[in-house]
């Protein structure tokens, strides 16, 4: 694992956009898994920005969001597929019929998440997998005591993740108990993890996830079994990480990131 502290939550989406770029200008076909969440406007507006004005092609690439709410039916403003349609999908030029969602309607939500990963696999496999950390410490919505194997599936939400994410509906009453989410397991197994953390509402849980031990009680802990896994994070999350002067030589000493460090 690599963790890039960036000075701001601006640079740190900015950073995040431009390695998701790379990407998919090194493999027009990208298979990109993608996370909604507040964290994430900044960065899908970047990327729109980059479509707009630099020709980010995206017409090959194919999504899978890692989560979806039950019972939220796409038009819903508070669904997952409404937020990817507004945020990112309708400013590219993606195909939506290559943009994945888990069927949070099905009537048999088991069998949606089994074709799920069935649509995963025939796809070759996630590519880059952008993820967030919830402040319950999930990924996905991998809430506490998700099996570290688990596989998509529907999952009941914490109280701590239904303060969180009903402030963003209009009747917080109204949001889901539960949701269908990527699994641990399935998460391990994308090819690149990339993580974006910001704020300081997130320090706790993320020094927790980066340098805590690996336990089901905070899935994203799990991360630091992935071997290709880069986590950014802005000054305000990094504050309570233990190695940032590790972290900041990285970013400022290692070849890689050279390209990253002259324009940010
Ligand atoms: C939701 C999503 C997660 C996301 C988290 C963080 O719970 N299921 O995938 O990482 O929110 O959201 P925010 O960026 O709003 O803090």
């Amino acid at each position: 694992m690599q963790v890039i502290i960036r000075p701001t939550r601006e640079d740190a989406s900015r950073l995040a956009a431009r390695l998701i770029a790379k990407a998919l200008r090194a493999k027009p076909s990208l298979v990109l898994g993608l996370a909604t969440g507040r964290t994430m406007e900044r960065l899908y507006a970047l990327l729109v920005a980059m479509h707009r004005d630099e020709g980010l092609d995206f017409s090959l690439c194919r999504t899978f969001n890692l989560d979806e709410y039950i019972g939220l039916p796409p038009t819903h403003e508070n669904s997952y597929r409404y937020y990817m349609n507004d945020h990112l999908f309708r400013h590219i030029n993606i195909d939506p019929r290559n943009t994945h969602l888990p069927d949070g309607m099905a009537a048999d939500l088991g069998a949606a998440c089994r074709r799920y990963e069935e649509e995963i696999a025939e796809a070759g496999g996630i590519d880059l997998q952008l993820l967030g950390i919830g402040r319950a410490g999930h990924i996905g919505f991998n809430e506490p005591l998700s099996a570290l194997r688990s596989r998509t599936r529907d999952k009941s939400l914490t109280p701590v993740t239904i303060a969180e994410n009903s402030t963003l509906f209009k009747d917080p009453t109204m949001m889901p108990r539960r949701a269908l989410t990527m699994g641990v397991g399935t998460i391990l197994e994308c090819k690149r993890l990339l993580v974006l953390v910001t704020g300081e509402s997130k320090a706790a849980v993320l020094a927790r996830a980066v340098e805590g031990p690996i336990t089901s009680m905070i899935s994203a802990s799990a991360i630091q079994l992935h071997p290709n896994c880069t986590v950014i994070v802005d000054e305000d999350a990094a504050k309570d990480l233990q190695e940032k002067d590790y972290y900041r030589w990285i970013f400022e000493n290692e070849p890689e990131w050279g390209e990253f460090r002259e324009s940010n």
